[in-house]
């Protein structure tokens, strides 16, 4: 088997080897993100080939800067159309196709891959970990009222009118670069989320809002007429599905969620692409109207420069930890002390006793912030050597909000 990278004349091949892979035929430009190849990026994509030629394997990536905690944004490869045909599954092509990748993403000198995996069980053997979560908040109508906030009443807080604005309807089509500058504000600020590249806008490659589906669009408007902040929605059924609420702040969210629950003629407002720990479900004057569910993983972290990407983050609290980490996959290993002073990090090779000994995938997992170290001791995958060690760990790693991603690609 041999493996190749490609160029913008293996388009088609490659995209019909990615859908017999997958077993689908090309979608169209519908619900759900038809033309998706179209912004496929060949230059970081590679073919594998059967010894008779025939391509039988696909790997693709895409730019995408990632914002860190601390507003670091940063170059990443978005692992995308990963396939093996079925009659050649079992014999080691995507091994082959994912250490071939990863060299690739160390030779571009990207510290880190990232991917959403379409099977939990597939990327861990590789080095990838689930870093950032995403859920569904449906609120039935009638119960959909927001309660009072209770901050208002307390001493310090702003004058009553702080947060004025506007939500003004508009549709898909008429909202010309609104989204793609209200997104791009938002995702610089947002831990875990990807830029979304001017291409998709252009191609409409993606999912909804991006791509062609009808959808309306809530556009929140400062005081002083500006747009910052958007929320994506269909009815159907008189369910109001809301794709996703895009915003900096959380007064203008709490706006775009009011404008959605309190519209007419629907029973049910669900919300797609929410953090789990969202405020929202907070807000609501009943706790339990809302009900969460869909809760899943969504971006799967991989390390590769350990140091630099430690050092790349922000942080929050002064502390040392050693780590011994490693990396079955490529066949590394590293102990390294994480020494935090004022929100920056020193990450240095050392021969120290260790604090904790983890998989590169597990430190992809906690590098975000998203999920607790201490969480993953107990699950018996990081090790930790003394007492005290996991907790320090969950205050290091912890980011001033939780990591969220809601681009798919
Ligand atoms: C997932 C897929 C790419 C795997 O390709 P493959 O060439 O069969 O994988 P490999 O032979 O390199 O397998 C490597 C290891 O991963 C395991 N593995 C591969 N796919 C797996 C899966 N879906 N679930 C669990 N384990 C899996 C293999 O058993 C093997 O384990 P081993 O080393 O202990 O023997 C292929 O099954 C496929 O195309 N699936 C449909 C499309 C898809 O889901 N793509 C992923 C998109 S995110």
């Amino acid at each position: 088997m041999k493996i190749r990278s490609t160029t913008d004349e293996d388009l088609d091949v490659y995209v019909d080897t990615v859908h017999a892979a997958f077993g689908h035929f090309p979608e169209t430009p519908v619900e759900g993100g038809g033309l998706w190849w179209s912004a496929l990026e060949m230059e970081r994509c590679l073919l594998a080939l059967a010894a008779d030629g025939r391509p039988v394997g696909t790997a693709g990536a895409y730019g995408f800067e990632l914002t860190l905690p601390g507003e670091a944004v940063v170059p990443v490869s978005g692992v995308t159309s990963v396939g093996v045909l079925p009659s050649h599954r079992r014999q080691g092509v995507l091994s082959a196709m994912m250490r071939h990748q990863l060299g690739d993403v160390r030779a571009r000198g990207e510290f880190l891959a990232v991917l959403l995996a379409s099977e939990a069980p597939i990327y861990g053997r590789f080095g990838y970990g689930p870093a950032t979560y995403t859920a569904r908040l449906t609120v039935p109508r009638h119960r959909a009222a927001l309660a009072v906030p209770r901050a208002r009443g307390l001493a310090g807080a702003p004058a009553a009118g702080a947060g004025d604005g506007s939500v003004e309807v508009l549709r898909r089509d008429e909202c010309g670069e609104i989204l793609e500058e209200v997104y791009d504000r938002y995702r610089r600020t947002q831990p875990g989320a990807l830029s979304r590249p001017h291409r998709w806008w252009d191609l409409r490659a993606g999912q909804p809002p991006i791509s062609p589906a009808p959808r309306y669009i809530a556009v929140h408007r400062d005081a002083d007429g500006v747009p910052d902040g958007y929320a994506s929605y269909a009815i159907e059924s008189g369910t109001l599905t809301v794709d996703e609420t895009i915003s900096t702040d959380d007064t203008v969210f709490t706006a775009l969620a009011r404008f959605a629950l309190e519209h007419d003629l629907v029973s049910q407002v669900v919300f797609r692409h929410v953090p789990p720990e969202h405020p929202l479900r907070r807000q609501l004057a009943d706790f339990r109207a809302g009900e969460v569910g869909g809760y899943t993983d969504w971006l799967w972290v991989r390390l590769l420069d350990i140091p630099g990407a430690l050092a790349a983050r922000g942080w929050f609290m002064d502390g040392e930890l050693v780590l011994d980490v490693e990396d079955p996959f490529l066949g590394e290993r590293g102990r390294y002390l994480l020494t935090v002073r004022d929100g920056r990090a020193d990450c240095v090779p050392t021969d120290r006793e260790p604090d904790l000994s983890l998989d590169v995938g597990d430190l992809g997992s906690v590098y975000l912030g998203g999920t607790a170290p201490s969480t993953l001791v107990r699950a018996g995958h990081i090790r930790a050597h003394r007492p005290g060690a996991a907790a320090l760990a969950d205050v290091l790693f912890r980011a001033e909000r939780s990591p969220h991603c809601l681009h798919w690609f």
